[in-house]
């Protein structure tokens, strides 16, 4: 389109820049010329949480938040968990196109090939004390596996980097099932590359004496369509987190690490196992009023509802919704459920909640599907964490062959003290209150 640009008169010079604009955007580096005298830094954009700055270029997830619009590659996020499975999606996501049958037979193959882990990572995972929490975990023994694949550093080396995310998505359930099974001291199963991704998963946390462990295919495909809702879901937090840490060239372990570090946070992935805790508070359908009071007051979040980017319902909590209901066809109801539909019903008729556009998000029924599944709250946030870390590695990947890709390092603006002289101990005076720790 001609006239792509803007215009910017700077009032305090009296001086008009003109600055192409891209895609919607101006790089911010073309303020940069915009100076008071050559002394001048030059214009900065101050942006805290990023709301309002796209940090890259990626062809990998689209999202209207307006719409509550979501696809991976172009394909609706609705027609991928009909249709697909798990690592069907991974692989899309990864490569950009739908995989041909002898294409996906060799991705699960290999995949499943590097589902096991080193012996000594188990000995690793013994040290953990009985009620440490798994995505503490996990985040550590991913961070561990980069100890035991030094080739992983090659990250400049593409065929380095796919072994790499091969590897990872591959080791991803079992080392969250093994940190279940160490918290119930039951023997950790070995992985099963016969079964299908997330059969396997549930034979590694299930398995008990029985010599084959035949999963629930109900619940086998319920976990798939949830694993492909959590695959993606753009600039993120913890793909923020990815893509910060990886722009420093650190192995993909140590970054992944950082990633589910990011995820753990109650706002981020860590919402659904508050979403849980705060129904069992809740308790009752006749207490939901004065919860959302205090929701209203200011004292409280409604976890699970609110997002960054959808002000319309997100789509990954509608399809949630719906496979709940299968799912409860085989575990029986969790009772929850009518608690968080109600409340649902409620905020989304109240004043507070629209006109802050606050919806039901991804997080807000997972929970409920994950505890009539078997899984405790503290199981919720890990699964999350496995299907996210294709993503992760997707946007790794595509951050790592980018021609922009710098390290990311974000300005500031200083508001502390001026330069002043250093005051020896015995001459400085008290300015902060005692508090001991
Ligand atoms: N409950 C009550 N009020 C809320 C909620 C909520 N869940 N979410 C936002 N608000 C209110 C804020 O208090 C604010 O009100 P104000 O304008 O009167 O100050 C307004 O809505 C805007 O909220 P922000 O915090 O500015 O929105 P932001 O985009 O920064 O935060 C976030 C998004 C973090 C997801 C927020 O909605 C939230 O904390 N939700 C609860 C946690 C949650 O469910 N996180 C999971 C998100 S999905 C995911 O990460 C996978």
């Amino acid at each position: 389109m001609e006239n792509e640009t803007l215009t910017i008169t700077d009032n305090r010079t009296q001086k008009a820049y003109t600055v192409p604009i891209f895609r919607g955007t101006i790089r911010a580096m073309d303020l940069r010329q915009i100076k008071t005298d050559p002394e001048d830094f030059g214009l900065m954009t101050y942006d805290p949480a990023f709301m309002n700055t796209a940090s890259c270029q990626s062809a990998i997830t689209y999202l209207d938040g307006e719409k509550g619009i979501l696809r991976y590659r172009g394909y609706p996020i609705e027609q991928l968990a009909e249709h697909c499975t798990f690592l069907e999606v991974a692989y899309l996501l990864l490569n950009g196109d739908l995989p041909t049958k002898d294409e996906l037979d060799t991705w699960n193959y290999d995949v499943m090939r590097h589902s096991m882990i080193h012996e000594n990572l188990k000995k690793f995972m013994d040290g953990f004390h009985h009620d440490a929490h798994p995505m503490g975990i996990l985040l550590s023994t991913v961070a561990a596996l980069s100890t035991f694949y030094p080739d992983g550093r090659a990250v400049n080396d593409a065929k380095y980097r796919r072994k790499q995310v091969v590897r990872l998505i591959g080791k991803m359930p079992t080392l969250a099932a093994y940190a279940y099974r160490h918290r119930l001291g039951r023997p950790y199963i070995y992985p099963d590359p016969e079964l299908c991704y997330t059969k396997n998963y549930m034979n590694m946390l299930w398995k008990r004496t029985e010599p084959n462990y035949v999963a629930n295919p109900v619940l086998a495909r319920a976990l798939e369509v949830l694993f492909i809702l959590h695959a993606d879901h753009e600039q993120n937090c913890s793909t923020s987190a990815m893509r910060v840490v990886g722009s420093s060239n650190a192995d993909p372990y140590a970054t992944t690490a950082a990633a589910i570090s990011a995820l753990w946070g109650p706002l981020h992935g860590g919402a659904n196992e508050e979403v849980l805790r705060m129904l069992d508070e809740i308790g009752s359908k006749d207490r939901i009023p004065a919860f959302i009071e205090e929701v209203k007051e200011g004292h409280r979040k409604l976890m699970g509802f609110g997002h960054r980017v959808y002000k319309n319902y997100d789509p990954r909590a509608r399809i949630i919704k719906q496979v709940a209901e299968e799912v409860f066809e085989v575990t029986g109801r969790n009772p929850k459920i009518d608690i968080a539909l109600e409340l649902e019903k409620i905020a989304l008729n109240d004043e507070y909640f629209v006109k802050r556009r606050l919806y039901p998000n991804v997080d807000f029924y997972s929970g409920i599907i994950y505890q009539a599944m078997g899984f405790n709250p503290d199981q919720f946030t890990v699964l999350f964490g496995i299907p996210r870390t294709v993503g992760w590695l997707a946007q790794w990947q595509e951050m790592m062959s980018d021609t922009d890709k710098k390290i990311a390092r974000p300005r500031q603006i200083y508001i502390g003290e001026e330069k002043r002289d250093f005051v020896p101990l015995t001459l400085r005076e008290h300015k902060h209150e005692l508090v001991g720790v």
